[in-house]
């Protein structure tokens, strides 16, 4: 396991992005566990980038229910469907919002979040977690952190029996 993360300086989002995925895929390669590999994802994430939060949400019956995560303290749970990180459950999809005050039934789990990204994670087609990420800048998040946050979810899936 890597132990610690590389990233070239001044490197852009995309190359970013591009370097911690192999790290990633060594970090969590010997791990069976998913809390474990989803809290130190959470932390490569919050390391690397320096977003305001990062986190998983699990499906828990008709719940979203708060995971491992990097940041301030966070609503628990989170019904199907709603807000953000429930829209995302209930679409399937990974969902980028440029301003959380024009998302209708955004929950605010911290006021200084302006912006967000929601990126489903599936075992066969079902949603078993979400990974959300925070910004406190807006429109933060785009085609390029949904492209390479859906690979990051990937390495976890094949992992995954909650
Ligand atoms: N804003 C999310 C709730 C989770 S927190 O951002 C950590 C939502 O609307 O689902």
């Amino acid at each position: 396991m890597a132990e610690t993360l590389h990233i070239p300086p001044s490197s852009s989002k995309e190359e970013t992005y591009l370097s911690l995925l192999p790290q990633l895929k060594a970090l969590i390669e010997g791990e069976t566990d998913a809390i474990a590999n989803m809290a130190n994802i959470s932390a490569a994430l919050k390391q690397t980038f320096g977003f305001f939060w990062a986190g998983f949400y699990i499906v828990k019956k008709d719940e979203l229910v708060l995971g491992p995560f990097q940041g301030t303290i966070a609503c628990t749970r989170i019904k199907y469907g709603k807000g953000v990180c429930g829209t995302a459950w209930k679409e399937k999809r990974t969902v980028i919002v440029k301003d959380v005050n024009q998302f209708p039934g955004h929950i605010a789990c911290d006021a200084a979040s302006r912006s967000e990204i929601v990126v489903p994670l599936f075992d066969r087609n079902n949603v078993v977690a979400v990974l959300d990420i925070d910004s406190e800048h807006l429109g933060h998040f785009d085609e390029t952190d949904a492209l390479y946050l859906r690979q990051i979810t990937q390495l976890l899936e094949d992992k995954i029996t909650i």
